[in-house]
């Protein structure tokens, strides 16, 4: 289970700016009788309990759905879900310090070739050349992508769904072998600041907007 015992949940917490919250969880298979998914969306709205948990506003029933697939995050707060196969992370964070939240999770391996192109605008493809001669010890391909989805994360909620990924721009600023931060534009001028780091066997990529609606400086 997720909350601060948790050490995926503790890594992931120590990178980002104090206020926001994160919780993770396992993921167990479903029961025959169940959707093959249903593990995963388990283990994520687990992971959102502990996140808001952790970030004050304990929770009994699992967050609701909204329209958009988003999940409904109680009054006066935001958070973002992710998950993958194994684990499912989530983070959470009172509305009056920060307006969005973003988390993706995505195996730590080769991105298929041909996917960052499908997903990114000229702009952003331009600006490859440099992150892949940049190096690092990940796939620095996969980490623009989880990026990416993080900032659609953020940028979708209850009333919209995601923007797609290739009206959303990624720069990425290396700062250890395998962390750094980056810097996420929306397709209407938004700015998002963003980490990213290896932890459990996958990248982990997380943004916000802070309840000014400022970017990163
Ligand atoms: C919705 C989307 C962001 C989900 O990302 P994903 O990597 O497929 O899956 P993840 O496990 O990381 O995240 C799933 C969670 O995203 C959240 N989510 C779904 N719709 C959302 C929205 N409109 N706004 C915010 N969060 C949303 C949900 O909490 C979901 O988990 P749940 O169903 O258990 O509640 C993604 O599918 C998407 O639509 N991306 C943008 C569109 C695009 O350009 N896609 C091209 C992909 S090649």
């Amino acid at each position: 289970m997720g909350g601060p015992r948790n050490p995926l949940a503790a890594v992931v917490r120590a990178a980002l700016p104090a206020g926001i919250a994160v919780g993770a969880s396992t993921v167990r298979p479903a029961s025959p009788s169940e959707p093959p998914q249903r593990g995963q969306h388990r283990a994520g709205r687990e992971a959102a309990a502990a996140a808001l948990c952790a970030a004050g506003v304990p929770t009994e029933q699992p967050l609701p759905r909204t329209a958009t697939g988003s999940a409904a995050w109680p009054a006066g707060t935001t958070g973002s879900i992710s998950h993958t196969d194994r684990i499912a992370l989530a983070v959470a964070a009172a509305s009056e310090g920060f307006r969005r939240l973003g988390v993706d999770l995505e195996e730590a391996a080769a991105l298929p070739e041909g996917v960052l192109e499908l997903v990114s605008s000229d702009r952003q493809l331009a600006g490859l050349a440099g992150v892949r001669a940049a190096g690092g010890g990940l796939p620095l391909d996969l980490v623009v992508f989880s990026a990416k989805e993080a900032a659609a994360k953020a940028l979708g909620g209850p009333e919209a769904g995601p923007p797609s990924l290739r009206d959303i721009d990624v720069t990425l600023v290396a700062e250890h072998w395998t962390a750094g931060r980056f810097v996420a534009r929306g397709p209407h001028g938004q700015v998002l600041g963003g980490r990213y780091l290896e932890a459990a066997g996958h990248v982990v990529t997380a943004c916000w907007q802070d309840a000014s609606g400022e970017g990163p400086a």
